[in-house]
């Protein structure tokens, strides 16, 4: 059927479905997905992994990052096919309840949040960062973060809350003591 032409049944306009798969913190995922569908949409509708949040669609809020082979991308402009063969982390694969990953550690010590709704997608650009860049200064993790907006709690915590998680992962950290970078968030 070519773009434009009448339709005679809506079973001309449903696209066939494609078998891909993927890694998804840590578990193999093998799911038949229509060609359009959003990742974000099989994260959050396909496999429950509702920490994926949705909140402009546009590419613009960041609240829908996750980490495709460890690099923060928004979910929402990402097609689910285009994740084929690829290893997807969400903020369900940061920590679990009783081991945080440092840097939900950093946002519950530094209160990083007040609704949590940008949260997720906070964390896993956090977590990005300090995977290249463990001790990064506050203008680098502001500029890390400019792609995730906050309505919010302004952004001085979420900052403060990520350079914990660097000292916290410092060889010497301990988080609330150690000071591997010597920084703290201007007021
Ligand atoms: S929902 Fe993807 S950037 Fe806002
Ligand atoms: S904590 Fe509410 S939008 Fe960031």
């Amino acid at each position: 059927m070519r773009y434009g032409e009448p339709v005679d049944e809506v079973s001309d306009v449903v696209q066939d479905e494609r078998r891909i798969t993927l890694t998804v913190n840590g578990r193999r995922r093998a799911v038949e997905v229509e060609p359009r569908l959003l990742l974000a949409h099989l994260l959050r509708e396909g496999l429950g992994l509702t920490g994926t949040h949705l909140g402009c669609d546009t590419t613009s809020c960041g609240a829908c990052t996750v980490l495709v082979d460890g690099t923060p991308v928004k979910s929402c402009t990402m097609l689910a096919v285009q994740a084929d063969g690829h290893e997807v982390t969400t903020v369900e694969g940061l920590g679990t309840p009783s081991e945080l990953d440092p840097v939900q550690e950093g946002f519950s010590v530094e209160h990083g949040l007040q609704c949590g709704f940008c949260t997720p997608g906070m964390m896993l650009t956090s977590k990005a960062l300090l995977e290249r860049n463990p001790d990064p200064s506050e203008d680098e993790v502001r500029w890390a973060l400019s792609g995730n907006l906050c309505r919010c709690t302004g952004y001085q915590n979420i900052v403060k809350a990520v350079l914990w998680a660097a000292r916290k992962q410092s060889p010497a950290g301990n988080g609330a003591s150690a000071n591997g970078s010597g920084r703290e968030a201007e007021s």
